[in-house]
């Protein structure tokens, strides 16, 4: 039966669920779920639930299951994966895959209990946990299974992850439960308190991708938006410049920089010295920020580089994790034994 079965490397992102099958990208949807609120039951999933946000009557709700990296509602994410596995690998459970799914790094053991628990449920034959830095590593191809250092920084939309990896192993991490969103919430509360304005969360994204960066640009861009008068509650235009979105971004990328600086606190010397001299790889889609790479260089002082595929490379690194499974394998969690 195996011989029919797929094998899937599944990141479970907080805003995206990215799917690898081989080294091909075989689904990439927002992690977002349309639900009848009385039956609890999905209607719709992905860009087609996201479509969906703040246009849904009092009977449906649009929910995102996942809250900085880790389940937040767990049969929703099932019902997510399980509608995931059908379109992939069709209704016939018989050829139930095989998923190499990931996990932020420093998770409870509730937590990647949920992820493995929630992906058996789903439909898949047996269920791998891999962290997101680990897997970020594979899918960018750094000498992982070598006695040197490699740093990466995944800047993800709920996560900030850091982590320094040798041997195929973590050496030194941490995970921040904060990422790209707090970038978008602290636009909104800059444009909220300079100007009086209250502007969605979807449109402080946009600001952010169209005009925004980390550290001030040579060409000043601007983008108009509408709010809503905090006051009047009446809507009004505002006109915002790529300097103040430096400006709004500056203390939760200090953050980001501090999450970092402490990895590379704790990493052993030998090991900082391979990094100095190889850099820091930026993954996630908050490598996308214009000057993030420039930021990070000038505050920690060791070269970071943005990375070729920044946003499928850790759905990629789980699914070659699978091709590798005995040099990954004790440095990965294991769920009752399995
Ligand atoms: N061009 C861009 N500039 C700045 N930020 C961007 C850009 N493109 C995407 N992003 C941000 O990247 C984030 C999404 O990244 P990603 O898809 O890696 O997250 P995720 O894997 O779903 O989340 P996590 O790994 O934290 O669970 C969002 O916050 C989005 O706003
Ligand atoms: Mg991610």
């Amino acid at each position: 039966m195996a011989l029919f079965s797929k094998e899937l490397g599944i990141d479970l992102g907080t805003l995206f669920i990215r799917v690898v099958e081989g080294d091909q990208v075989v689904l990439e949807e927002p992690t977002v779920a349309a639900i009848v609120v009385q039956e609890q039951k999905m209607v719709a999933w992905g860009q087609e639930a996201h479509d969906m946000y703040g246009r849904v009557p009092e009977s449906l709700e649009v929910t995102r299951p996942l809250m900085n990296g880790v389940i937040a509602d767990y049969e929703v994410t099932e019902y997510m994966l399980e509608a995931l596995l059908r379109r992939l690998s069709g209704p016939m459970r018989i050829f139930r895959p095989r998923v190499m799914i990931t996990h932020p790094y420093g998770v409870t053991s509730v937590e990647s209990r949920a992820v493995h628990e929630a992906s058996l449920q789903a439909g898949s034959r047996e269920a791998i946990l891999i962290s997101q830095p680990l897997a970020a590593a594979i899918g960018v191809d750094l000498p992982i299974g070598t006695p040197s250092g490699n740093m990466l920084l995944c800047l993800g939309g709920g996560t900030t992850q850091a982590a320094v990896i040798a041997m195929y192993g973590i050496v030194a991490a941490e995970t921040l439960r904060a990422g790209g969103m707090a970038l978008d919430e602290a636009i909104v509360s800059y444009v909220r308190k300079k100007y009086g304005l209250i502007i969605g969360q979807l449109t402080a994204e946009q600001i952010k991708i169209r005009i925004g960066a980390a550290v001030p640009q040579d060409e000043e861009q601007t983008i108009e938006v509408q709010g809503q008068d905090q006051v009047s509650g009446l809507p009004r235009p505002v006109s915002l410049t790529t300097g103040e979105v430096v400006e709004a971004l500056r203390e939760p990328l200090a953050d980001i920089v501090e999450t970092a600086r402490r990895v590379l606190e704790k990493t052993p010397p030998e090991l900082v010295s391979d990094i100095i001299d190889r850099g820091i790889a930026i993954t996630g889609g908050g490598a996308l920020l214009r000057g993030i790479d420039k930021l990070l260089t000038k505050e920690l002082g060791v070269p970071a580089y943005l990375v070729d595929n920044p946003t499928t490379c850790t759905a990629e690194g789980a699914a070659r994790g699978l091709t590798i499974l005995p040099l990954i394998r004790r440095n990965l969690i294991t769920i009752d034994g399995r």
